[in-house]
């Protein structure tokens, strides 16, 4: 973004409150730290949409739609971010300088000059005969395919596109910057040339650069557009702009390698699809997908490289906040080739049965490295089962480890304890936490157990839907360990009512922004179960399972220690505890 455009977001950040900009469009109802209404951005009764005059952010927890002001004026608008800032700089009177405008001007410049470049390949592969057609066409594209996706042919001369582009007037160097032209002692020649010409649109529908195949075998297969003031491979899919409809239609995208991949699937109707542009997956592209669905299948070739793409393309979906599972084609070395092979039917059949969630996908690779027969490498599995698991949100945690648990026939506990990190709980009886120790005391997030923060969610989402839960726990203050979760529990507290549920209403209201946020996340799971009961039961028994292995360690301290200073303690009746403790582990 340009420098003045950045100066007017920092102006108009200063000069304007959300709270102002936001309640001149909808009513604003104060509800302790922070107003609320019904959100704008979708349909409902009761208000879920917040705003935080102190951070200057919204949320809306019915639709997940927020951001600042400036987003909120261009979702309320629907407007462009550009058209929001200016619409907010007016309104301030902030004035804009005009670079912004230069620089779009400038790409529209280039946008043109690709189109041209696209229109004539267009014109030589469909006018008269040429290899690119024939190549095409031997690959089973029809004319219907290979026009919707505008695939031309560049010809085997080194100065069809130049001399074309000349007499349009371009810019020999400008068309060199698109990498469409080359050059050498200041003659510029075609970059392109005997090959099959996949244009690259953005979502825009604009022509961003080029894919070429080579007809037939050589090196490189394709060669590709250099990066360009327009052309950001990280920021683009290939096909996106004409399938994502479908993705959004389908709530699913379907990611493959390779252009021909698209063309392919498209072709015979699997038409929820995207190439990632011959680069591992980025988080911009991922992000870019999860405007439209929030489901992948990444569909890579089943070789090493394959195998390592998939692997690093879930890392980024997963960030995003996408579902990823992972097919490998077993017939045929890609897609492509699969479908045609077996057509739409079969493929869909396999992207309905034989996707495998990241995360078995993970674990299942992890698995053909080992020999579960011998001890050592068990453990090397348990240990990198545990590294995988270790990465995931809590609740799903514990999902994956009794399922790895139980898929591979491992000890669910240990398998816990590994992914806990092996340590065991922090002692506590000593110093313990006077009752719900204030949140500022609270240790630092990363210094606690994933399985406490799990439990802790746990524990706070069964107390919000029965108090007699939170009542139970009025003797555990070390069951809520996160400095939000100790936050949530005090003002729970202080909301008790003699016989009464909570009132997430009155929680909601003398929350902070950063526990009201925990506590609306762990709201969008709480649904009644019919574990609930047992599932609270464990969790006290763990809370109880942790108390006495601290008992355990301090007795056996002092024991130790009991030779020369141990005059002040019953030994005897310390030793009797110790083995009652341990008998009670045991169970
Ligand atoms: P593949 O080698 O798997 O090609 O590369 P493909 O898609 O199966 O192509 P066909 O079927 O032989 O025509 C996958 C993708 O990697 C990028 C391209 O985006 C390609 O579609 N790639 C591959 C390149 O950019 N350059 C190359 O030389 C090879
Ligand atoms: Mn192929």
């Amino acid at each position: 973004m340009s420098k003045s455009y950045s100066d007017a977001i920092e102006k108009i950040k200063a000069r304007a409150n959300i709270v102002d900009v936001i309640g001149s469009l909808v009513t604003l109802k104060r509800a302790g730290n922070t107003y609320k209404a019904c959100c704008p951005f979708h349909n409902e009764k009761t208000p879920s949409f917040v705003v935080w005059e102190q951070s200057q952010q919204y949320v809306c927890f019915g639709c997940g739609e927020k951001g600042d002001l400036i987003k909120f004026v261009q979702k309320y608008y629907n407007i462009t971010f550009p058209e929001a800032v200016e619409r907010l700089a007016t309104q301030y009177g902030i004035t804009i300088e005009d670079s912004y405008g230069e620089e779009n001007a400038k790409k529209d410049g280039y946008y043109e000059l690709n189109r041209q470049a696209a229109r004539f390949f267009y014109d030589a592969f469909t006018t008269k005969a040429n290899p690119g057609f024939s190549y095409m066409k031997k690959r089973g594209i029809e004319p219907k395919t290979l026009q919707a996706f505008g695939i031309g042919y560049a010809d085997d001369q080194w100065q069809s596109l130049t001399e074309f582009m000349k007499s349009k007037g371009a810019e020999e160097s400008m068309l060199a910057e698109l990498s469409l032209l080359s050059e050498k002692n200041g003659r510029y020649y075609d970059r392109f040339r005997g090959r099959v010409m996949f244009p690259i649109f953005n979502t825009r529908d604009k022509v961003i650069g080029f894919g070429g195949r080579i007809i037939g075998d050589g090196e490189p297969k394709y060669l590709n557009s250099s990066e360009s003031l327009i052309f950001r491979k990280g920021y683009n899919l290939y096909g996106l702009n004409i399938t994502k409809g479908y993705i959004q239609k389908d709530n699913l995208a379907i990611v493959v390698e390779g252009y021909m991949d698209v063309v392919s699937l498209y072709q015979s109707g699997v038409c929820n699809v995207v190439a990632s542009l011959g680069t591992a997956l980025t988080l911009d592209q991922a992000k870019l997908l999860k405007r439209y669905c929030s489901q992948v299948v990444l569909c890579y070739d089943a070789d090493n490289a394959g195998i390592n793409a998939a692997l690093r393309g879930i890392d980024v979906l997963r960030q995003a906040g996408l579902d990823v599972k992972v097919l490998h084609v077993d017939d045929g070395k890609d897609p492509d080739e699969y479908i045609k092979r077996h057509g739409r039917d079969e493929f869909l059949a396999l992207v309905r049965n034989k996707a495998v969630a990241d995360v078995d996908y993970k674990i299942s690779l992890l698995r053909r490295k080992y020999d579960l027969n011998s001890t050592t490498e068990g453990i090397r599995f348990l240990q990198a089962a545990a590294s995988v698991l270790r990465e995931l949100r809590p609740v799903e945690q514990d999902l994956y480890i009794r399922k790895v648990a139980s898929d591979y026939r491992i000890s669910e506990g240990s398998l816990r304890r590994e992914v806990e990190g092996g340590k065991s709980p922090t002692p506590q009886t000593e110093n313990k936490v006077s009752a719900r120790q204030t949140q500022d005391e609270a240790p630092s997030e990363e210094s606690i157990a994933p399985s406490s923060l799990m439990m802790e969610r746990t524990l706070i989402r069964l107390c919000l839907l029965n108090s007699d839960y939170f009542r139970k726990l009025s003797d555990y203050p070390e069951a809520f360990v996160s400095r939000s979760g100790r936050r949530v529990a005090s003002a729970m507290e202080a909301l008790l009512k003699p016989s009464a549920d909570f009132d997430i209403s009155d929680l909601r209201d003398v929350l902070e922004e950063e526990p009201y946020r925990y506590l609306e996340d762990i709201l969008e799971n709480v649904v009644p179960g019919e574990n609930d009961g047992a599932m609270f039961a464990e969790c006290k028994e763990k809370l109880d399972s942790a108390r006495r292995r601290t008992r355990i360690a301090d007795i056996q301290k002092i024991l130790e220690l009991g030779e020369s200073e141990g005059q002040e303690y019953d030994m005897t009746s310390l030793m009797r505890e110790l083995m009652d403790l341990q008998k009670q582990e045991k169970k």
